[in-house]
């Protein structure tokens, strides 16, 4: 019998240290490898971190407190800690190119909190403070607390409308970035579905916010980043851009000059976990004029550091660097490009009639009749896991919705290629298009719904199929 790989000899040790104390929780760890195999996974903001990557975060490095920054901790005992965080901003750096990183922030919507108050501190409260004659808020009487505290809360934000694709942390009423800020949203073209940057400019010129926000959940295209700026030069706003989604494919150098963020934007902000492969958390590149404000993320908006998940994001950086990556991001854009083009090919309609990016946005109500909650839980039955997503001016709402969002970072990392999405497509479309809602009272079901003549048995088996050429972790047997 072949010795097993140290992957599987690591894994295999630590479950079994797990099991000694909970077995539920090791059937868990163990149940969910299992899950992963089983399903082509779709889901745009989700990917398979390399077992460097995993193994990083399952340490002692998670028993320490570390507020403050490099150098600057508020406990002693942190000169690992600060090995490990500077050289994950170390090769943040690098990898942008970009003067700032930081690589505290434990996911993609604290990173954003980061932001905002990074320039909520270097915009509104430190000339504030000058105008004040004041060094630190806590020298302030009451009454020019109040005052500043009331012109921090008066700020304005521009960001994208949730239905056009933007992210519920981009100034929206229920978050808390919607009560920090009075938002405006700027959407997209109703004919192209395309965003409109002449709009984008009138709506900045009559609203004259603090912030601009680009970035996206949901949009399946490139954005312009030098027009971004230039509009937000034009009005004094701030560029800030949440790359959380296409981070992977501003590293591997698929989003260059005007389309590479973090060219053009003074903040940058994003996710560790999607297209960049790295472990679950956030990540702040910034120009000098906000690194001051940013490192103070903890603990002025963030709770303590976690030391282990940092070293990870620096393992997940690491490789980032590395030739392949951009081979690999490369390869996510002519994936979700066939992907897109087999969906288009056998009829199908997607929001912007095609994508430039790592997703696709297809509109499951046009297409075969069914809402999106309908066509998630039908291509889940075939063994395709996706999630539902609203499309611009969606007559289903944000629930039901008409949309699925399919991505290729996690698939393309399991090797799939072209010829391979064209066979997802052909999954894709069998299903759904023997999906129809089942009957209620009230009409046709927006939730129930039936698969005929054993189309998701049949994908299934398929999926099956070619997740056995392409299995995940390969060198990992339990
Ligand atoms: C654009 C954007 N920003 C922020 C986030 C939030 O990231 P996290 O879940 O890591 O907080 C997401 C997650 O889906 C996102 O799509």
């Amino acid at each position: 019998m072949a010795e097993p790989t140290r992957e599987t000899t690591a894994v295999r040790a630590a479950l079994s240290v797990i099991a000694d104390v909970d077995p539920v929780i090791a059937d868990a760890i163990a149940g969910e490898l299992g899950n992963q195999r089983r399903q082509l996974k779709l889901i745009a903001s989700e990917n398979y971190a390399s077992p460097a990557t995993l193994l990083a975060m399952g340490n002692w490095l998670s028993d320490k407190y570390a507020e403050g920054t490099v150098g600057h901790r508020f406990y002693a005992g942190c000169e690992f800690v600060d090995v490990v965080e500077a050289r994950a901003a170390e090769l943040a750096r690098q990898l942008f190119d970009v003067p700032h990183a930081y690589v505290q922030p434990h996911s993609g919507i604290d990173a954003n909190l980061v932001a905002f108050w990074a320039v909520l501190a270097q915009r509104v409260e430190l000339p504030g403070l000058e105008r004040l004659g004041a060094k630190h808020v806590n020298d302030l009487s009451p009454a020019d607390w109040e005052k500043l505290r009331l012109e921090l809360g008066g700020q304005r934000m521009l960001g994208m409308s949730l239905d056009a694709g933007g992210h519920l942390t981009h100034g929206f009423r229920p978050n808390i970035s919607g009560k920090l800020f009075d938002q405006r949203s700027y959407g997209t073209d109703p004919e192209t579905e395309l965003l409109d940057y002449a709009e984008v400019r009138r709506l900045a010129v009559e609203f004259r916010p603090l912030v601009i926000v680009a970035g996206y959940s949901a949009y399946p295209r490139r954005l312009d980043f030098a027009a971004m700026r230039e509009i937000a030069d034009e009005v004094g706003a701030t560029l800030m851009v949440d790359m959380a989604h296409f981070a992977g494919l501003v590293a591997g150098k698929v989003f260059t000059g005007d389309f590479d963020p973090v060219r053009h934007a003074q903040i940058v902000t994003t996710t560790t976990h999607k297209s960049l492969r790295g472990p679950r958390g956030g990540l702040v590149l910034c120009q000098p004029e906000l690194a001051e404000f940013v490192d103070k993320g903890c603990p002025m908006v963030l709770g303590g550091p976690l030391p282990h998940v940092m070293a990870a994001k620096a393992v997940a950086l690491a490789e980032a660097t590395q030739p392949s990556f951009a081979d690999y991001a490369q390869r996510i854009v002519a994936n979700a490009a066939a992907l897109a083009e087999g969906l288009m090919r056998r009829g199908a309609r997607l929001v912007t009639s095609g994508t430039e990016n790592h997703l696709v946005l297809l509109d499951v109500a046009t297409s075969y009749g069914v809402t999106g909650r309908q066509a998630e839980s039908a291509l889940l039955d075939g063994g395709i896991v996706t999630n539902r997503n609203a499309i611009p001016r969606d007559a289903n709402g944000a629930w039901y919705t008409s949309g699925v969002r399919l991505g290729t970072p996690a698939l393309t990392t399991l090797g799939l290629g072209t010829a391979e999405m064209d066979e997802v497509a052909d999954l894709i479309h069998g299903v759904l298009s023997a999906t129809t809602p089942a009957a209620a009272a009230a009409g046709p079901s927006k939730a129930k719904y039936a698969v005929a003549g054993g189309a998701a048995d049949a994908s299934r088996s398929r999926a099956a199929e070619l997740l056995a050429r392409f299995p995940l972790y390969p060198q990992i047997e339990l």
